[in-house]
């Protein structure tokens, strides 16, 4: 039987299935993270005020929040093009967060039949209806933007590589402490930096929900990695530098990785070279692409940094790096090969542990 979806998108992977006869709990911070997720169900349709339009006369992507205002380039547009910049580039982000919530709700769903513990199982299926919801609630923002941007090929070959890994570590590792990381820095950035109340109020929510499963990739995959035998262990902590490789371009921004600049707001999608979906952006702001990637190189050569302002957090150092070093998944061997590539593999949790503390 073919796996074709009609948009072309299927693909088999080789996922296990773990049945659990013991029904006691084993680990029991899993369980209280069920316990918490059950509380703490939200629903889309009836817990927000849909009726609240997004105000054209105020930018999702207000001020200095938004990174590209302050390369000269955007001093040099007409007002014109400086608003729909600034439209597009939001519609273009919360898109990601549509497409990687979809990659979400698939993970979720494949760690609830592969996980081996009872509690695990039921935590996993309330990760699934968490991603659900988050999938509804951005499609239906984005239904009052009028438009969707196609997924970022970085983000796709992530979670492509996430699904398709085989074992439910990896899915954990691509997926609750990489994918989800990024995300938890890029709501907390774009709580911060959003002009529009709606956006603001469905982020917060999300971000909760997105808490619960970056602490359930710390707990479950820490006590799996160090059971781990050693081999197994440097092949989990290959897998996620690999995953670190696919995102570290993006959130590292177009002046490559001796930057600081992993903010995790415009420096995301760098100058966009890569990424058909942003060089929509700057055509639908009538801005020839051309222009802006050597706009972006007149900033980077006057050191002027494209960070959003206002007290953002750094998503690989703050974020990413941290939670793979608290769970054992920086080696000897890949922390050398991290600062091989002048990446500075930073074990300080207190920015991690402030967000995870959202609810
Ligand atoms: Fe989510
Ligand atoms: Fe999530």
């Amino acid at each position: 039987m073919t796996t074709e979806t009609e948009t072309g998108q299927g693909y088999e992977t080789p996922m296990g299935v773990a049945w659990e006869f013991d029904y006691d709990v084993s680990v029991e911070s899993v369980q209280a993270l069920y316990e918490k997720a059950k509380n703490l169900q939200w629903n889309v349709t009836t817990d927000i005020d849909w009726d609240r339009e997004v105000d054209p006369a105020r930018p999702i992507l207000e001020g200095e929040g938004f990174g590209f205002s302050q390369m000269p380039l955007f001093q040099r547009l007409s007002k014109a093009q400086q608003d729909a910049l600034r439209a597009h580039s939001a519609a273009y982000r919360i898109s990601q967060f549509l497409h990687g919530e979809q990659g979400a709700l698939m993970t979720a769903a494949t760690l609830s039949h592969s996980v081996p513990d009872y509690e695990a199982k039921l935590y996993s299926a309330t990760q699934t209806m968490d991603e659900a919801r988050h999938v509804e609630v951005f499609q239906k923002y984005l239904d009052k933007l009028a438009i969707v941007y196609p997924m970022t090929p970085a983000l796709k070959e992530l979670i492509d590589a996430t699904l398709k890994s085989g074992h439910w570590v990896k899915i954990a590792i691509g997926m609750n402490i990489v994918v989800e990381g990024i995300a938890m820095g890029a709501f907390h950035n774009m709580i911060r930096v959003t002009g529009c109340d709606l956006l603001r109020d469905i982020t917060v929510l999300t971000m909760r929900d997105e808490a619960r499963h970056v602490a359930f990739g710390n707990l479950y995959v820490g006590q799996a990695i160090s059971k781990m035998h050693p081999d197994d262990r440097e092949d989990a902590a290959d897998f996620a530098l690999a995953a670190l490789g696919v995102m570290a371009p993006a959130l590292m921004g177009s002046s490559g990785p001796r930057s600081e600049n992993d903010r995790g707001g415009d420096s995301r999608s760098g100058s966009g070279r890569d990424d058909p979906a942003f060089i929509q952006v700057l055509v639908n702001s009538e801005i020839d692409p051309r222009d802006f990637a050597k706009g972006i190189r007149e900033a980077t050569d006057a050191g002027i940094s494209l960070e959003p302002r206002g007290g953002t957090v750094r998503i690989l150092h703050d974020l990413v790096l941290p939670a793979l070093s608290r769970v054992g998944l920086i080696t000897d061997r890949t922390r050398e090969i991290l600062k091989e590539r002048s990446i500075e593999p930073n074990a300080d949790t207190s920015v991690l542990e402030r967000l995870e503390k959202v609810d």
